[in-house]
């Protein structure tokens, strides 16, 4: 067979913006990127993996602002932050640039030159709100008001948290500038415009090419937005702003989502020492090399529309594939800072967990598609200590100590004969040791091209398999049997067969467990494994004595880690203004969610009642609440989940002191409500009737705070 060619791939991962710290959430997509990289490179295929702070903006310059620094000393400060986060986690980019660098200037210069001498660029006047005090145009995120239909004070310019209604920004009543507290007045002025519809049938047909890989329910989605037409995109704002002055156009910069994507690019240059013939095989029209980006499923529409019609209309090469991931939710919900679930990747390093079990434990639930994922705390522990400690490390610890206690650390010439003895009442029978490593070597072409796929989770089940059976073979072939009954030959080979099955499960592994894995290479004798010679087994070598290679998780760790992540001060989501997204082109924000089902009031279909999350709680204090005659305060305990402070209408038929220690049935993924008295975070389950109530519900004896209730 001759050597595949090798592919001469670019991967990029979105860059993340650089006004705030990395959090749980953001590491999926930058955990799936790299986990395909280092299998992409396993294979010999020639990978380059870059990535980049997003610098730019209003929400960024504000930040700064707010911090008393310069945006340059800022964003430098992020970029170390997210840098030593990234590298903490083994996301090992070969660059890690920033798009505010003269490297990305260079190139939205040129890029946006091209556009506008192609005569894609137009400029009109538009009317936009406009902070009179602070002498800014204001984003939509930026503005608050009274809902126009109910009139909840305090709500964003889109929708009402309260009565949710959905609306623009000049329909709120009495609406503010969150920046001063001004009103908002309407100001006319000049932007530019990237005219995409002229580039319709060009983004159309890189969609249409087979050749492009998209998942099928992203390109629907997109399919859905080019058929609606494709609209002119608003891509200059109006100083202040931090970011690019466009060229010929003083006062006015580059929107940031214009030069964010061309920062992969520009991290690419840098890394290339802006060799322009180097950097053209990578962007030029006629690149052969492929150009993967990974992304969140938020930001669809940049890639896939913006930035390939940008990409044709300045005469570069298009993307050859776009991987999008869906949103992480912790125990069922959306990250909550009430709930602990909020969580920095920073707080779980420090919090003493293992980064590389959180990349196995992304792995076991990222497939291509884009479907949301859960990190279940409980069963992210019970996952790992099964799969990596209780199967996999397993294997070597079962056998290491007989190689280097009795064979001086050499493995033996050849895998154990089957073995079959009936001797009266004692049996002694395994399998050829052959036999037993092929159904495991038998497995590398799927695995593989699960991982090429990007069906993570497919190759884990595959791997989890593979290790059930490699220890089914130890526990048949009983090495410490073999050992007491001075049948050294075979002893000798069982190991080496075990051991040997422990190599091709590290090496399937080595994508996503790196340091582990590079710890039993090193125990392996220094063999490095790759997807090309993998297929070569170890034998009649010396190994190098065995150390545990991995520890069980402690759940104490998991509990100080929502502790840490715990802050009782934020009841609701994090600020939305801090953590604002630019605003996205009006015609393409639509995330990708399927419609929701008509609602019925008499039928829930059990997808409807799964969303509700009930839990059982331990009312850890119950206490009146002044000035409401019906309320108490409850702090409810949900074990793992942390703490939550509910209001209940139950006064009336509880004294509080009896609430105290007994267990009910929450509410979990409630909304959280703010009432007069503070935030409500959820709701605990109570029957009323005709006959009186309200009866708090309770669960029978075993069950403990924080169980799911289904
Ligand atoms: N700066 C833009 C991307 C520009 S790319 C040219 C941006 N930054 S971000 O910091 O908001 O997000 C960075 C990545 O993290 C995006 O791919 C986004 O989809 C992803 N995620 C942010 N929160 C996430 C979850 N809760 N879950 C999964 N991915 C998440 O968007
Ligand atoms: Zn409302």
């Amino acid at each position: 067979m001759s050597a595949p060619a090798r592919r001469k791939i670019l991967v990029t991962n979105a860059l993340p913006y650089a006004n705030g710290p990395l959090h749980l959430g953001h590491m999926v997509g930058y955990i799936q990127a790299d986990i395909w990289v280092r299998f992409q490179r396993m294979c010999g295929n020639e990978v380059t993996y870059v990535c980049a702070d997003d610098a730019h903006g209003t929400p960024i310059m504000l930040a700064a602002e707010k911090a008393g620094v310069a945006p340059e000393a800022f964003i430098a400060g992020m970029q170390a932050s997210h840098a030593a986060d990234f590298k903490a986690f083994g996301v090992d980019f070969d660059h890690y640039h920033s798009t505010h660098s003269d490297e990305n200037r260079r190139l939205s210069e040129s890029i946006y030159t091209k556009l506008k001498a192609s005569g894609y660029i137009a400029s009109r006047f538009i009317e936009q709100a406009y902070d009179p005090v602070k002498e800014m145009f204001l984003p939509d995120r930026y503005i608050k008001g009274e809902c126009p239909k109910c009139g909840t004070a305090d709500q964003y310019g889109d929708n009402c948290e309260s009565c949710g209604a959905t609306y623009g920004p000049t329909d709120l009543k009495n609406p503010f500038s969150v920046v001063s507290g001004a009103t908002p007045v309407l100001k006319e002025s000049e932007h530019y415009f990237f005219e995409l519809s002229k580039l319709q049938g060009e983004v159309e047909t890189w969609l249409n090419d087979e050749k492009t890989v998209i998942h099928s329910s992203v390109k629907a989605k997109l399919r859905e937005w080019t058929a609606g037409g494709l609209r002119d995109w608003d891509i200059s704002r109006d100083a202040p702003y931090f970011g690019f002055e466009i060229p010929g156009a003083p006062g006015k910069y580059f929107y940031v989502w214009l030069d964010a994507p061309i920062g992969y690019f520009a991290s690419l240059s840098a890394l290339l020492g802006n060799d322009e013939a180097r950097l053209a095989e990578f962007i030029g029209p006629d690149s052969t090399a492929e150009l993967w980006h990974f992304i969140g499923k938020d930001i669809i529409n940049f890639h896939g529309l913006f930035w390939p019609a940008m990409l044709k209309g300045a005469g570069h090469r298009q993307p050859t594939g776009l991987s999008v991931n869906g949103y992480l939710t912790v125990n069922g919900a959306k990250m909550s800072k009430s709930r602990g679930t909020f969580i920095k990747a920073r707080t779980f390093l420090d919090a003493g967990l293992n980064p590389e079990y959180l990349r196995y434990y992304f792995a076991a639930k990222l497939s291509d598609g884009v479907d949301d994922l859960d990190l279940n705390l409980d069963d992210f522990v019970a996952r790992v200590n099964s799969d990596i400690v209780g199967k996999y490390v397993n294997i070597a610890s079962r056998c290491a100590g007989f190689i280097e206690s009795k064979f001086d650390g050499k493995l033996s010439e050849s895998f154990a004969e089957a073995l079959e003895i009936i001797d009266g009442s004692k049996r002694y029978s395994y399998e050829s040791g052959h036999s037993a490593y092929r159904k495991i070597e038998s497995q590398s072409g799927k695995i593989r091209t699960a991982f090429e796929r990007r069906n993570f989770s497919e190759a884990l089940r595959l791997i989890a398999n593979s290790a059930d059976y490699a220890n089914e073979y130890v526990t048949t072939a009983e090495p410490w049997r073999l050992a007491k009954e001075q049948r050294l030959t075979e002893l000798q080979a069982v190991c080496t067969t075990t051991l040997n099955m422990f190599r091709l499960l590290s090496g399937y592994l080595k994508p996503v467990l790196p340091s582990l894995v590079a710890q039993a290479e090193i125990f392996l004798g220094g063999d490095i494994l790759d997807w090309n010679s993998l297929d070569k087994p170890l034998l009649g070598r010396t190994i190098k004595p065995y150390s545990a290679l991995a520890t069980r998780i402690d759940p104490a760790h998991i509990k100080a880690m929502i502790a840490a992540s715990t802050d009782s001060l934020t009841p609701a989501e994090a600020p939305k203004a801090k953590t604002a997204k630019p605003a996205k082109a009006a015609v393409h924000a639509s995330p990708l969610t399927p419609p929701a089902s008509p609602a019925s009031a008499s039928e829930a279909t059990i997808e409807d009642f799964a969303k509700i999350d009930l839990r059982i709680a331990r009312i850890e204090n119950a206490e009146s609440v002044e000035g409401a005659d019906k309320l108490l305060r409850l702090t409810l305990d949900l074990g793992a989940m942390g703490k939550r402070q509910v209001f209940a209408g139950i006064k009336s038929a509880y004294p509080p002191e009896k609430l105290v220690g007994r267990l009910t049935v929450m509410v979990a993924n409630l909304a959280p409500r703010k009432m007069r008295f503070g935030m409500s975070e959820g709701m605990v389950l109570a029957a009323s009737g005709d006959e009186g109530g309200p009866f708090l519900l309770a669960p029978d004896d075993g069950a403990q705070p924080g169980m799911k209730v289904k």
